[in-house]
């Protein structure tokens, strides 16, 4: 008999929130009476189909045990690293005990506090059985140009551009693996890049428009909006 299959959601929260320039990191600043994080979190727990979720946090975060979900029980923390990808890759490893590597894992941003559990099942749905796995993505709605300095050197054809969205949902065997070989390749800013790298074509799914990622201070108050129109 087939060994059950296990969804593992991963989550970067590591950063240091630059562009923001807030006084703490920004998935510690409040929305809707949580902070981001919380918001975060609430989101993945909610859609019911996790194992565990695996979050990244920084050595000198002293924010995160004060938050009531660092002792829920479905959350385990890992150390953060240089960058994203590094943090990532720590949350994977330290599921290495309870994962195999067919299961899958979500990766999501901690500053995307706008996903639905709706984005979640259509991930998972449109996914569970495919070699590779893939991302939520967006089509751009406005016209592209490709410019040199601040002149327009052409116009880009719209439907072969997609905006990558996170969840990004790959096997957690090869996503550790595609992430181990990328390790110091600062090109490799979300999953999907990782296995590109590896010859592979992870597929896009489309999500929905508001699953932003806070990262401007104007976003805080767009977020507070949508979460007040989702439900
Ligand atoms: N992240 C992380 N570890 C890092 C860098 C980023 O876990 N070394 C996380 C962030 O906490 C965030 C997600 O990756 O949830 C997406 O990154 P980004 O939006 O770039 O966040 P920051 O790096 O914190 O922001 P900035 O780039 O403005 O400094
Ligand atoms: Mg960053």
């Amino acid at each position: 008999m087939m060994a059950s299959i296990n969804y593992w959601a991963v989550v970067p929260a590591a950063g240091v929130g630059k562009r923001m320039q807030a006084d703490r990191p920004k998935q510690y600043l409040p929305l809707a009476g949580k902070t981001v994080l919380e918001q975060t979190l609430a989101r993945l727990i909610q859609a019911d189909v996790f194992s565990a979720i695996a979050v990244a946090i920084s050595r000198e975060d002293p924010y995160w045990p004060e938050l009531a979900c660092s002792n829920d029980e479905k959350i385990i923390t890992a150390a953060g690293g240089k960058e994203r990808a590094d943090s990532v890759l720590s949350a994977l490893k330290s599921l290495t005990e309870q994962a195999s590597d067919d299961d899958w894992v979500l990766v999501h941003d901690a500053a995307r506090p706008c996903l639905t559990s709706e984005d979640i099942h259509l991930l998972i749905e449109t996914l569970k059985e495919d070699e590779v796995g893939g991302i939520l993505a967006l089509s751009s709605h406005d016209t592209l140009k490709n410019v040199d300095g601040l002149k327009i050197t052409e116009t880009i054809d719209r439907s072969v551009i997609w905006r990558a969205l996170t969840p990004q949902m790959f096997r957690y065997g090869l996503l550790k693996q595609a992430l181990e070989a990328a390790v110091g390749n600062s090109a490799v800013t979300d999953e999907a890049s990782a296995l590109e790298m590896q010859g592979l074509q992870p597929k896009i799914v489309e999500g929905r428009p508001d699953n932003i990622k806070i990262t401007r201070p104007e976003d805080l108050s767009l977020a507070q909006f949508y979460m007040e129109h989702q439900v």
